[in-house]
């Protein structure tokens, strides 16, 4: 079991990865110095189906443990299950020294980290992720849920008391939310990381290479590259937004697809190829878009989605980002792999790159 420390302004807590390290839950509770009166886990009911158990029967001896199982997939990250699990953390008599643990992917991680937040201004909890996608929203602490005028817009910075990565959790995971996970890794790599980037480039180039082995490596440098930059910047007041490169764009598409109908990695992908190809004409230079087109379109990323989604409806999904300022949109460019700045971009070059990517 590998232990990183993620140091935050407000609260430094320990990462504990590895294969099969669920076992040492009751123990990570105790050293993280948490004695809790009650237990809520919250999960997703596919995630439910496959683990619940096993953990309900780590914490046989204890008392007062529940669990609350929410839809799958994004359409949980609403103000009517965030309500939900608030009832059913009142009902069940939870109080201030309660834990809640979030066991899913990025969706639960968020949600039951804003519940946490939230039930009684705010009790402990642990991230126990189990996507890919996870390394990344499970540190770092912003938890929320999505309004439907935008994602992630009702939320808070809350750091968990401790993240606890069960590497075995993957074996269950369908390869499309691993693909999905390995954009937020590729993105790690892109805006930090030159020799991290062409270690993922050139190990994986086939779907069937990202292996568990593989991943695992991946996903402990990705976590690095996170903690890095939330260490200096936990609240985004300038750095921290580095991380939503590809986002811009990425959140556009999941907000007029509709919440759930693209998973968050493949729209990320497709924000980064954006991005890309926006820091092209930004800064007159070739960062080779086609061979990240290529690439993406390899590893089975929707690199040609943009055909059927309207620009001008883009574009207005874009203006709702938490980067616009005075109404002008700012993304993330890439200004040479493994380096990254934050621009304002015209509205006419944002819409020009669209149709140009849409054709
Ligand atoms: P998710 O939580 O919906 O999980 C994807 C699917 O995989 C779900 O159907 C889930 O039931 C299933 N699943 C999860 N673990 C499984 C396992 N081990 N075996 C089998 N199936 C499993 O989605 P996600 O991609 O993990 O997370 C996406 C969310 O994360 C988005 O809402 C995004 O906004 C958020 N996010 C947050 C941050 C942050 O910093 N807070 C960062 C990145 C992304
Ligand atoms: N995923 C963006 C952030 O954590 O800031």
């Amino acid at each position: 079991m590998i232990t990183n420390w993620i140091e935050t302004t407000s609260q430094k807590y320990p990462l504990f990865i590895g294969q099969g390290i669920i076992k040492h839950l009751n123990s990570i509770i105790e050293k993280v110095q948490l004695s809790p009166s009650s237990i809520l886990i919250i999960t997703d009911e596919k995630v439910g189906s496959y683990y619940l158990n096993d953990i309900l029967g780590l914490f046989q001896n204890r008392k007062n443990v529940y669990h609350y199982i929410v839809p799958c997939g994004e359409k949980a990250k609403s103000i009517d299950t965030f309500y939900r699990c608030h009832t059913y953390a009142l009902s069940n008599g939870l109080d201030r020294s309660s834990l809640i643990i979030a066991l899913g992917g990025g969706v639960v991680g968020d949600l039951a980290g804003f519940v946490a937040s939230t039930f009684m201004r705010g009790i402990p909890f642990i991230q126990v992720p189990t996507t890919v996608l996870a390394h990344d929203s499970a540190v770092g602490g912003k938890v929320g849920i999505n309004h439907e005028l935008g994602k992630n817009m009702i939320g808070a910075f809350y750091q968990p008391r401790a993240v606890l990565y069960d590497m075995n959790f993957l074996q269950t995971l369908p390869f499309d939310e691993i693909r999905s996970g390995f954009a937020e890794v590729i993105k790690h790599s892109l805006i930090h990381d030159k020799t991290f980037y062409h270690l993922l480039k050139s190990n994986v180039n086939e779907p069937n290479e990202l292996t568990l082995s593989f991943l695992q490596s991946a996903i402990e440098k990705g976590i690095l590259i996170k903690a890095s930059v939330v260490s200096q910047d936990e609240h985004e007041s300038g750095l921290r937004a580095i991380l939503n490169f590809g986002h811009t764009l990425g959140h556009a598409i999941e907000g007029y697809l509709g919440y759930g109908n693209i998973s968050h990695g493949d729209a990320v992908a497709i924000g980064m190829l954006y991005a890309i190809k926006v820091s092209e004409k930004v800064y007159q230079k070739d960062l080779g878009y086609m061979t990240f087109y290529t690439w993406f379109d390899k590893l089975g990323y929707p690199v040609n989605i943009l055909r059927t989604l309207p620009s001008n409806e883009l574009i207005k999904w874009m203006k709702k980002d938490k980067k616009v300022k005075s109404g002008e949109i700012r993304m993330v460019l890439l200004f040479e792999v493994g380096s990254v700045e934050i621009k304002s971009v015209s509205e006419e070059l944002l819409l020009s790159i669209l149709l140009e990517m849409g054709e």
